[in-house]
């Protein structure tokens, strides 16, 4: 498989850092733009994506390791300030029946520690400062990230169409004894209009009753996380992302990640037939998810 790396004018801007089309492998429409998303979505054409799937950092966990990086804010209040006017940048590039489907997970307060200590097992979950606790909450909350996002994004004009509960049989354990051990995150379906493109069909899944082979996807998924080799954090499974893209976007569509991170959704992308572009603030990560294109999985 030949490779080719090169800047391409594809958005017409200046001030994208870098786009890598990995233009001569067949199978692979995917496009890596290098930058902070907030800058370089803005230079996207309006309505030009059919489907946004994404995971944004989450709120004080874990640090990527470079400036500008989103998650860091000083509060939860501005950390979702920013979110909702980058997404909706994002509404602006989607075309009026596209989909956003959004993976977020909670976390809690950090109890009066300014830091959090290095997980031996996961170096990129250290963070060098812990957030302050949001006010009105108390050592402990749970900060209830996930649903603040999501009614900060509905009042901005996004439909908040479902949450859908990413269960993850195979989840981290944790040491608490004074609450159940987390083991979900949430995918919010958001859409532009009303009316939108969704396949119902294409995600249907097994029916328990002899007379009926499959059903309408339920709200709950069961999906175990997938170890990743390579030196990201933070990846989801292709498998949720292919539900994601499967009901999302129609065959041939075009798929957006402004927080491409590993290039998960670009990966799924190639696999079913979708264009796929990825933006991604950190080049470390961008050469990861190239390599991973490459290797296709
Ligand atoms: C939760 S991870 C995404 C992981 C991805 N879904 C995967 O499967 O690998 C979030 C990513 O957003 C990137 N990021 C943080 N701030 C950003 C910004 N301002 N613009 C673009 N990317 C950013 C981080 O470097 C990180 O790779």
């Amino acid at each position: 498989m030949s490779e080719t790396t090169q800047v391409l004018d594809l958005f017409d801007t200046d001030h994208r850092a870098l786009v890598t089309q990995l233009a001569e492998n067949a199978t692979n429409r995917c496009e890596i733009i290098v930058g902070d998303a907030r800058r370089v979505l803005k230079e996207m054409p309006e309505g030009y994506f059919d489907c946004v799937v994404t995971s944004p950092p989450y709120w004080g966990l874990r640090d990527y390791g470079i400036d500008g990086q989103i998650g860091a804010e000083a509060t939860v209040d501005d950390y979702i300030t920013g979110l909702v006017s980058l997404f909706r940048e994002v509404r602006r590039t989607l075309a009026d029946d596209g989909t956003l489907w959004l993976n977020i997970g909670d976390s809690y307060t950090s109890g009066g520690r300014t830091w959090r200590d290095a997980d031996a097992k996961n170096k990129g979950r250290a963070m060098d400062y812990r957030a302050p606790t949001p006010e009105g909450l108390k050592p402990k909350d749970l900060i209830g990230v996930p649903w603040r996002l999501a009614f900060a994004l509905q009042a901005d004009g996004w439909y908040l169409r479902t949450d859908i509960i990413w269960n993850k049989p195979n989840c981290q354990p944790e040491s608490v004894k004074d609450r159940p051990t987390r083991a979900h995150e949430y995918v919010f379906l958001f859409s532009k209009s009303e009316k939108y493109y969704y396949d119902w069909q294409a995600i249907m899944e097994p029916a328990s009753s002899p007379k009926q082979k499959s059903k309408n996807r339920r709200t709950v998924w069961n999906i175990n996380t997938e170890p990743y080799a390579g030196s990201h954090f933070a990846v989801y499974p292709r498998t949720l992302v292919q539900l994601c893209i499967a009901a999302g976007s129609r065959v041939d569509g075009r798929v957006l990640d402004p927080f491409f991170g590993s290039g998960t959704t670009g990966v799924v992308c190639n696999d079913s037939g979708r264009e796929c572009v990825g933006v991604e603030l950190n080049p470390e990560y961008a050469e990861l998810a190239r390599e991973r294109l490459l290797r296709g999985r």
